[in-house]
């Protein structure tokens, strides 16, 4: 079945459930058991709940995998996978990546022994030689929050296999509509699905997909020793956003392309971060493992944070919020708001600098949105 088919219908089987045809939320924490030692399907909701399971279902069927896990939330599901390695175990990670999985890295695994080792993966030298000095796995993230650099999936994965590492990628910025990454030969996908894949800025959430039966043994095992689960009625939200993705994805892709052609031409701006732009250094990358680009991109203003700061004000339609990936417009600074926890040497480095805004492009009628920019740049 194709993609958006799948979205309405994978994991939701009416028949099952008297005839619902939303899969309803079975808010409960234990099952009852058909007799002594005769449990049914489910048990006990930490281990198993049947809201989550269509969930874990459907995305798994989404992504173009055989084994699907749903979390509380995107670093649950990401500390969940990295709880996988021991003390010893080196993984290098893309040195450009979303500030909390930085701090998860930093400040709750390195003082456990799991060493990150930030490693630019655009660079197949070095991503090379760091391999060939030992790694437990490769965890890439493409395109980079908020920088938009992309990651080769495909070359990655295939030089970490070479090194007996296991690939991993957050693909939170395209959700499977755009990108596919196990399609490229990556082990491990992990989400927050508070973003596109829920879709509506009403639920925080996260997903781990896996092809491997013998990696999907271990992250359910210890989704259910560590309780990391995602709860019925969130599995629920999750769910019923996923039904519009495919929908949702175009018009977010549709609209935030047409924003950066237009901001490219202001002279205010002096840089555009899109992939989906000629002048993004690996537009062609862009074009061979993603078929959209998403909704969201950053923009360098002239004035430094001053003028950042005035934009950030005077606009009335973006909301000024961290988060992305819902049916609303949000802007945000990532120094002073999604990035601030990340110290200032590593944002210099990323190019994380004070005249840097990030957007998240809604579903909203996009002249509206540029008349919303037009007014705040031009006042
Ligand atoms: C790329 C990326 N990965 C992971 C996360 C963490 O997800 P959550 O906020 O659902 O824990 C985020 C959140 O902003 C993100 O942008």
């Amino acid at each position: 079945m194709k993609f958006k088919t799948l979205a309405v219908h994978s994991g939701h089987n009416p028949a099952d459930h008297l005839g619902a045809v939303m899969t309803p939320i079975y808010q409960t924490s234990t099952f009852a058991f058909r007799g002594v030692n005769q449990p049914n399907e489910f048990e006990y909701s930490r281990s198993g709940n049947p809201t989550r399971k269509a969930l874990e279902t459907c995305l798994a069927s989404l992504e173009g995998g055989a084994h699907g896990f749903a979390f509380a939330t995107g670093m649950a599901a990401e500390t969940t996978v990295v709880l996988m390695f021991s003390s010893g175990d080196r993984i290098i990670v893309h040195s450009d990546l979303y500030g909390g999985t930085f701090r998860m890295f930093e400040k709750v695994f390195r003082g456990k022994g799991i060493e990150a080792v930030y490693v630019d993966l655009r660079d197949a030298a070095s991503t090379e030689r760091e391999l060939a000095r030992g790694a437990a796995a490769v965890w890439i993230e493409s395109p980079t929050n908020p920088m938009m650099n992309l990651v080769d999936l495909k070359a990655v994965a295939e030089l970490a296999h070479r090194f007996d590492a296991i690939a991993i990628c957050d693909n939170t910025f395209l959700s499977p509509y755009f990108q596919r990454p196990l399609e490229f030969g990556v082990d491990i996908v992990v989400h927050s699905t508070t973003k596109y894949i829920s879709g509506h800025s009403d639920v925080v959430g996260g997903a781990v997909v896996t092809n491997q039966a013998g990696l999907a043994e271990r992250i359910g095992f210890l989704q259910n020793a560590t309780g990391t689960v995602a709860g019925p009625q969130d599995c629920f939200l999750v769910l019923r956003g996923i039904k519009t993705l495919a929908l949702r994805m175009e018009e977010h892709n549709r609209n935030a392309l047409a924003i950066a052609h237009w901001l490219e031409q202001r002279p205010e701006v002096s840089e555009v971060r899109h992939p989906g732009l000629e002048s993004h250094p690996q537009h062609a990358l862009a074009l061979r493992q993603m078929s959209g680009y998403g909704g969201t991109f950053s923009f360098r203003l002239d004035g430094g944070q001053d003028a950042v700061f005035q934009l950030l004000e005077r606009v009335r339609l973006f909301t000024l919020a961290e988060s992305l990936g819902g049916v609303e417009s949000l802007i945000e600074h990532p120094v002073t708001m999604t990035h601030a926890s990340v110290d200032a040497a590593t944002l210099a480095q990323m190019g994380i600098t004070a005249d840097l805004i990030r957007v998240s492009i809604g579903i909203e009628d996009v002249e509206d949105l540029i008349a919303d920019l037009d007014a705040a740049l031009g006042e």
